[in-house]
């Protein structure tokens, strides 16, 4: 066996708080710690990379006088189908205009109609205007509103193409008390694994759409921090729900294009290739139903009449106010040969948004001493059975601001680092057969998009059960051989969180929101969220929200 020798035991690197993800929730997070703490920020790709920059619509809060907390709290109940949190909805939506405010203080140039008035959009599920927004890309402008403030600081060091692969803790290290120290990581670009120790350890690394063949999300939108915490002990919650977007731009080289929710909020309507509208056919707030309600009306279409899409008209309205509220849409159809001020836009659902994922309290702690999770890749109670479009950048900023606070009254306790080994590949060799990574990755995907979609039976997941098994053994094997690149990492965490997407959707046994099942179609009048601990493993005890 070839053995590699890198330089993996370089001294370990010593922070406050390791914040695993450089998006909206770890980029916030950072900056409320700044001045108390010395902060290291990974990002397994370049800084931006993430869902948040590529974020659309907005974040939904209320500013408009006809509008109320109490409506914003109804319609996220709402559209959560009886699983929210009815605590983490009133404090989420409680903190949003301090939270948008101190978005407001850094710089972020949200739209405004005049100069006295922010410009309010609607999204699906919303009863008033209450989208705040930076025309028809927010989150670019948050993210390089937060990325300018971060690089400033030097009390934060950003490190890009820094993989987190593992948390290290005390009970893997055969200590007692269990307890987060910090992760391995790689160093991409020099392949090198380093050691990063911290007091406390923050995943904030976004979702794992990327699980499905079709999706609005970037490339590697993987769970990586819902798998880490699997396999650190804690336990994962609602993962069935997965949520699709209703309108993905379908086309042979759009990858990924999202037609924003808001298009709808300005009176964009669904049509099927004859014209003909059929929203009014599924719900009667038609295109701008909740999300979960849209996207099966779109898929009963596309399978009923045998189509590879329909389509988003918003072609009424006049060329000036397409280019100045969707000028990043209007632009990108345009050089995909689609004038959207003369034609509708051909649209497809896709996989957008993961509601479950790693549990945590209302201060963002999961139940691993010194382990927080914050925005897309926790589990707060906010989001229920399907997500209220614009409330997760809202998310982000809350837990990640509540997460901050907590860490903060901890961050003068005397920590004694323990002794960690560097990493150790000495008994694996170089891959030969990197196309299996490759071949792998598309089939669990395919599987996902197959059996595991927007309408679901006993029979497919199941049937998704089995080959997931299959690969797992396969890239499990793959791992404790070869040595390690990205795309294996990547493929480790995604197969992790397919195994927890579809044992929680089994669990399930009714429809209600994102999960539709043709095996048990009714709600049951009892709603439960769908709580799964790794077993056997640490001794850590429930702390859930
Ligand atoms: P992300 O922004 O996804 O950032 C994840 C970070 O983690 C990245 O820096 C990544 O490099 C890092 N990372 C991941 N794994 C690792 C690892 N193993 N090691 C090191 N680093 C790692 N929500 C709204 O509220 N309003 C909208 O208008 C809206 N529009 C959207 C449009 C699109 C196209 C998409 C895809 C999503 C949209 N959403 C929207 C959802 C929202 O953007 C995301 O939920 C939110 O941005 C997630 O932020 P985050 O900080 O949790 O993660
Ligand atoms: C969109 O702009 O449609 C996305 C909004 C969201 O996902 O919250």
């Amino acid at each position: 066996m070839k053995k590699i020798r890198r330089k993996h035991n370089l001294p370990p690197k010593l922070y406050d708080v390791l914040v695993i993800g450089s998006g909206a929730a770890g980029l916030t997070l950072a900056l409320k710690l700044a001045p108390h703490a010395k902060i290291a920020v990974l990002s397994k790709s370049k800084l931006h990379a993430g869902a948040t920059f590529h974020a659309q619509g907005g974040v939904a809060t209320v500013l408009d006088s006809h509008d109320s907390i109490e409506n914003h709290i109804q319609d996220t109940l709402r559209a959560g189908a009886g699983l929210c949190h009815p605590n983490t909805v009133q404090f989420v939506i409680e903190q949003s205009q301090t939270a948008i405010q101190w978005l407001i203080q850094l710089g972020v140039p949200f739209t405004q109609k005049n100069n006295q008035q922010y410009h309010l959009t609607k999204e699906g599920g919303h009863s008033h205007r209450r989208i705040l927004h930076v025309a028809d890309a927010t989150g670019k402008a948050i993210h390089q509103t937060l990325l300018q403030h971060a690089k400033k600081c030097h009390q934060i060091h950003l490190y890009e193409h820094h993989f987190a692969i593992d948390l290290i803790t005390s009970h893997k290290l055969h200590l007692p008390n269990n307890s987060c120290w910090g992760a391995y990581v790689l160093d991409c670009k020099k392949e090198i694994v380093h050691r990063f120790l911290a007091k406390f350890v923050v995943l904030a690394t976004g979702g794992a759409s990327k699980a499905y063949l079709y999706t609005s999300n970037w490339d590697q939108a993987t769970g990586d921090g819902i798998a880490m915490a699997w396999r650190a002990g804690c336990p994962v919650a609602n993962m069935e729900f997965i949520q699709f977007h209703p309108t993905c731009l379908y086309h042979p080289y759009a990858k990924s294009f999202l037609i924003s929710e808001a298009v709808r909020g300005e009176g964009g309507k669904l049509r099927l290739p004859n014209g003909a509208p059929f929203m009014h056919k599924f719900h009667p707030q038609e295109e701008l139903a909740p999300r979960d309600i849209v996207a099966r009306a779109i898929d009963h279409e596309m399978k009923r009449l045998g189509l590879d899409h329909v389509y988003l008209d918003i072609s009424h309205k006049p060329k000036s106010f397409l280019q100045s509220h969707f000028p990043n849409i209007y632009q990108k159809c345009l050089e995909f040969g689609i004038d959207i001020s003369q034609q509708p836009i051909p649209i497809v659902p896709a996989a957008h948004y993961t509601c479950g994922g790693v549990a945590v309290n209302q201060q963002g702690q999961t139940p691993l001493k010194r382990l927080y999770a914050i925005g897309e890749t926790s589990f707060t109670g906010l989001h229920g059975a399907n997500r209220l479009a614009s409330n997760s950048l809202l998310e982000c900023l809350v837990y990640a601001h509540t997460a901050a606070n907590d860490i903060l009254k901890q961050l003068h306790q005397t920590t004694t680092f323990p002794t960690v080994p560097p990493w150790d590949e000495s008994q694996v060799r170089e891959s030969d057969e990197d196309v299996v990574i490759n071949h792998n990755w598309h089939e669990l995907r395919q599987t996902m998009w197959n059996y595991v979609g927007i309408v679901r039976t006993t029979k497919r997941l199941k049937r998704a059960q089995n080959r997931i098994q299959l690969l797992k053994n396969e890239i499990h094997e793959f791992y404790h051989h070869y040595k390690i690149s990205p795309d294996l990492l990547e493929l480790r965490n995604l197969i992790t969180v397919a195994e927890l997407i579809v044992e929680s959707a089994l669990q399930r046994k009714e429809s209600r929101g994102l999960h539709y099942t043709l095996d048990y179609p009714h709600t049951l009048p009892q709603p439960k969220d769908t709580i799964l601990t790794p077993q056997p493993k640490s001794n850590i005890s429930p702390n859930l929200p």
